[in-house]
């Protein structure tokens, strides 16, 4: 009987602990929650802060920086005339000096359909074999049917040189005075 009686306390006793321990989970799930949240928190801070100073010192003038990729060195300034243009067929482009002492290099290519084109210096114009288009010495139209204006290559004057990048094809419409490059 004794036992029994025993028996019972253990028993009461165990199910009034459970409520306790439930209690306890919960406020132990609760404690790794508000951490998990604040972890998180701190974490997409961090991030933010980092794009942040990402756009602030990655440098977005940078971008607007010429990286020359692919530059040939053509020769000294002095040994083009102005008004003449030199052919570097290697690199598939001319080196055009005009009148006012300024470069361009032009792409081959005609703007048509992609024909080689000629530079004719009696004319002092380009044409092409193709169809007839023309083009003034800095790649301007001259006769149709190309539709706009040579693509050109951006040019670098270093030390008395001139250099092309021509791993950088530049298109346009009409020839423009920025796309000259001056000593
Ligand atoms: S490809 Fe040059 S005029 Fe047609």
């Amino acid at each position: 009987m004794k036992s029994k009686q025993k028996n019972k306390k253990v028993r009461s006793k165990q199910t009034d602990d459970k409520p306790a321990i439930k209690e306890n989970n919960l406020e132990s799930r609760r404690l790794f929650l508000q951490k998990l949240w604040k972890g998180l928190g701190v974490l997409v801070s961090l991030e933010f802060v980092a794009v942040i100073f990402g756009f602030l010192f990655s440098g977005k003038s940078s971008e607007n920086e010429f990286k020359p990729k692919q530059l040939i060195e053509a020769g000294n300034v002095d040994s083009f005339n102005p008004g003449t243009v030199t052919p570097f067929r290697g690199g598939r482009f001319y080196l055009a000096r005009l009148a006012d002492g300024g470069f361009m290099a032009l792409s081959i290519r005609c703007t048509h359909l992609g024909c080689s084109i000629n530079w004719e210096d009696d004319k002092k114009r380009f044409v092409c074999p193709c169809h007839a288009s023309a083009f003034l010495i800095n790649g301007e139209v001259q006769n149709p049917p190309a539709p706009k204006a040579l693509d050109y290559y951006p040019i670098i004057i270093e030390s008395g040189k001139v250099k092309v990048d021509v791993g950088i094809r530049l298109e346009r419409n009409r020839f423009n005075k920025d796309q000259v490059a001056y000593l």
